[in-house]
């Protein structure tokens, strides 16, 4: 048993809270989360509105820089952002030094990194067109990275940027245009695509967006922080969730479509599974952007005739879980990843690509957190801990060991 008093004594009054369940790091303006009501907003504006009514871009604007922009604010930073689109030609030798089968996310995480070097120009936030400069570069550049890693496990020649074209479509046209055929974007791909990336544009205080403030607090470059975030968000129990959640429903349908066999095995802790897309560490009653989600997928489906069995497992795991006891006490709903996947899948989007999606939509976010951390001039980030480890006993001689 851990003696209270005494780690008093050694450590002065430090409260343990094991993954920050309850710990606040900082205050924030930008995005306001209710567990218990299902709200979230970003500065202000609703989600569900948000994602009826803006575009991924005005809502990144909104996040970066407090406030909706006017006609003339958006079309300079819509113009700003299509003219940075094109990667430096030296990039691409660090990119084909990748093998074929690199996953999308550690590229990605590397490329990011590697623009401190391409990039080299400190931030300095009394100096706000160098800050800018970066914001517009990492906005700009992100999708172009992205879908070359795409192109590389196709065995295609990447595609170069289309200025004329809107963020959303741009990014679908180098993902999916071939030299032999010209690809054209469906509007109602290009609009679901938007909606999803808004619903990922920020999330307060999670697990990658806490990582970029928390690398960013020792002053790192923006690059680093962001490129950390990405690292931070691959992980199966974040932004990796949503590529799990596919191979998870695809290895029920392979399996027979027995969802209840799935739904036990997620209850019985000694199997070590989890319905992955299921469960929040907020959210406690329903993930508000997996209901605006769950419509968009059916919307997107319908429209594109697309019928899934993958999105029948789904329905018929989501009914299982939410009427079992397990699920029910422990509060555990579908959250945002549950249905993204499924509509990645209608877009033509490959599985392993589903988590850069997600860095996506989250730079925004992570770009307007990292600037607030900055400007508020926040202190380096260094939680402390309470040793439990060996007490202090002399050193051995090797040969004596
Ligand atoms: N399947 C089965 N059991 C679960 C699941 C799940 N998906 N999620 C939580 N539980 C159980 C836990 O075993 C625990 O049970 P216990 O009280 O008997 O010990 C209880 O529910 C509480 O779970 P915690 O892990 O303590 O909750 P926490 O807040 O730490 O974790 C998390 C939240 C990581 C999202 C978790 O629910 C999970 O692993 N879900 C699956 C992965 C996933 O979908 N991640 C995406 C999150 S959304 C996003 O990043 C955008």
């Amino acid at each position: 048993a851990i003696d209270i008093a005494k780690l008093r004594d050694q450590t002065g009054y430090i409260t343990i809270d094991a993954g920050y369940k309850n710990t606040g790091a900082t205050k924030s303006a930008i995005t306001f989360l209710d567990g218990e009501e299902g709200i979230l907003n970003y500065r202000g504006y609703s989600i569900e509105e948000l994602a009826e009514k803006s575009s991924f871009l005005e809502v990144a604007y909104l996040l970066i820089y407090g406030e909706l922009p006017t006609e003339e604010q958006y079309s300079t930073f819509q113009h700003e952002i299509t003219t940075h689109t094109l990667v430096n030609e030296d990039m691409r030798k660090i990119f084909e030094g990748f093998p074929v089968n690199a996953h999308p996310m550690g590229v990605l995480s590397s490329l990011v990194s590697a623009m401190s070097a391409f990039y080299p120009e400190t931030v300095d936030l009394d100096s706000p067109e160098t800050t800018e400069l970066h914001i517009i570069r990492l906005l700009s550049k992100l999708p172009t990275i992205a879908t070359w890693s795409y192109k590389k496990s196709q065995g295609h020649p990447v595609n170069y940027p289309n200025n004329d074209l809107d963020y959303c479509s741009n990014f679908l046209n180098m993902m999916f245009s071939l030299p032999v055929e010209k690809y054209k974007v469906d509007p109602v791909v290009s609009a679901a695509l938007n909606k999803l990336l808004i619903l990922h544009a920020d999330h307060e205080q999670n697990c990658s967006t806490s990582t970029v403030r928390l690398v960013g607090s020792s002053h790192a470059n923006i690059y680093s922080s962001i490129s950390s975030g990405i690292s931070a968000l691959w992980g199966p129990l974040h932004g990796g969730a949503n590529q799990e959640v596919i191979e998870m429903l695809e290895a029920i349908k392979n399996d027979g479509g027995d969802v209840q066999k799935y739904v036990d095995m997620a209850k019985d802790k000694s199997s070590g599974f989890r319905l992955f897309g299921f469960g929040h560490r907020v959210y406690k009653n329903f993930d508000p952007r997996a209901r605006i989600i769950k419509k968009a997928a059916d919307d997107v489906l319908s429209k594109l005739g697309i019928s899934d069995p993958v999105l029948e497992i789904a329905q018929k795991l989501e009914k299982a879980a939410l009427e079992d006891e397990y699920f029910v006490s422990r509060k555990l709903y579908p959250n945002v990843d549950f249905y993204s996947g499924i509509i990645y899948r209608a877009l033509g989007i490959p599985t392993n690509m589903f988590t850069v999606m997600f860095a996506i939509g989250r730079l925004p976010g992570w770009i307007a957190q990292w600037k607030e951390m900055r400007a508020n001039k926040e202190p380096i980030g260094r939680p402390r801990q309470v040793y439990v480890g060996a007490p202090k006993r002399a050193y051995v001689e090797r040969s004596e060991r």
